[in-house]
């Protein structure tokens, strides 16, 4: 059998959202599964691993929604997909600096990748968090989600709509090669589709059926204890018909069925559709805004200046070259973006 046909399992065709959570997430052969896919020596650099920077920043961010919050005494903050540990590492280190928060934090990690679950044991200490696979274990206390490219590294379904006639894109095996197949949408998917306004006049959808699935959940918890989700993706803020699937190995671009297992693939995230899916639920939302944006309302310019100042000229450079790629708008600073949705009575969030 060709290497890739193994991730169609027992099955013959698979919608993509399936097959592609096999390629990612398969327990033996997933591309999260069986490598490290950050950094230099691997497919994708992402924020908290371009600057500490970054993380300072959300730490501020936590810090100052605990406050909006009225500081209670105990906040349950929950990191989404938290990758190599590289994000929550800063923040453990940033939170110390603020004893009454510190006291008061309790901190979950949600991860899916059995591999990375055991690089971020070897990254932090054990009792310094808890892993969760179930969110019920969070009892009391508002609880504070935030996920830095959780969402785009879901898998999405694809859908064609002609005559108002939805077909769903499949992987087929067809003479031991992969090729795409469109079939009849599910009625379940299609009233699932026509439920979002933002989706109404589109010809190609792009539906992210098992990311919602995980936002489901999520806002449930959010909505029995109080609290807020704070998602930095990239993506766009108004529905189109583009195919937004991608995959990128060694830092470039990778033809989507190739390396299958060895690749990343990922989708742009439709911040509108999120924004309506929030609202539809019963939280309030902060709009999307840039990367940019975000990072600048929450000093990012400022703080960089400081942390200069003890810095050589080599040194400056370089974290100015590392902010340059958070900021610029030609780099992440404009494709990234950041939405907040929220239940608190409370909306002066810092940031937004
Ligand atoms: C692109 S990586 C981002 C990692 C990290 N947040 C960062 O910024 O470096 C996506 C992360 O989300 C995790 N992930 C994806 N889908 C998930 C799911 N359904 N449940 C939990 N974790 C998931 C992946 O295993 C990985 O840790």
């Amino acid at each position: 059998m060709k290497p890739e046909l193994k991730f169609f399992k027992k099955s013959k065709s698979l919608p993509i959202d399936i097959f592609f959570s096999n390629v990612l997430y398969d327990k033996k052969f997933g591309y999260y599964t069986s490598k490290n896919p950050f950094g230099k020596k691997g497919d994708f650099i992402t924020a908290p691993k371009i600057s500490n920077l970054f993380s300072e920043m959300i730490a501020i961010w936590i810090i100052s929604t605990w406050e909006t919050f009225g500081k209670p005494e105990r906040i349950n903050l929950v990191e989404l997909g938290p990758g190599d540990a590289s994000l929550i590492k800063v923040l453990l280190e940033v939170f110390k600096r603020f004893p009454k928060f510190d006291n008061a934090k309790k901190i979950y990690l949600y991860e899916k990748s059995i591999f990375l679950e055991k690089k971020q044991k070897q990254n932090l200490k054990i009792n310094e968090v808890e892993w969760i696979s179930n969110f019920q274990k969070i009892k009391n206390g508002p609880v504070i989600f935030f996920g830095n490219e959780f969402f785009d590294a879901i898998p999405i379904k694809q859908f064609k709509k002609k005559n108002n006639v939805y077909l769903e894109k499949y992987y087929a095996i067809k003479d031991k090669k992969i090729k795409v197949l469109f079939k009849s949408a599910l009625k379940d998917d299609i009233n699932l589709i026509k439920s979002f306004n933002c989706l109404k006049k589109l010809k190609f959808i792009e539906f992210p059926k098992l990311g919602l699935k995980e936002l489901h959940k999520i806002i449930k918890r959010i909505l029995k204890l109080n609290g807020c989700i704070l998602l930095i993706d990239y993506g766009f803020l108004k529905s189109n018909n583009l195919d937004t699937l991608q995959s990128v190995k060694n830092h470039r671009k990778n033809s989507i069925l190739k390396n299958l297992g060895k690749a990343d693939i990922t989708s742009k995230v439709n911040f509108d559709l999120l924004k309506e899916y929030f609202l539809k639920n019963n939280l309030k939302v902060k709009s999307a805004i840039t990367q940019k944006k975000f990072l600048e309302n929450l000093g990012i310019i400022e703080r960089s200046e400081i942390v200069a100042k003890k810095m050589s000229f080599r040194e400056k450079t370089n974290l100015y070259l590392r902010l340059k790629r958070l900021l610029s708008p030609k780099l992440m600073g404009e494709l990234f973006k950041a939405i907040l949705a929220y239940k608190f009575k409370n909306d002066n969030y810092f940031g937004f």
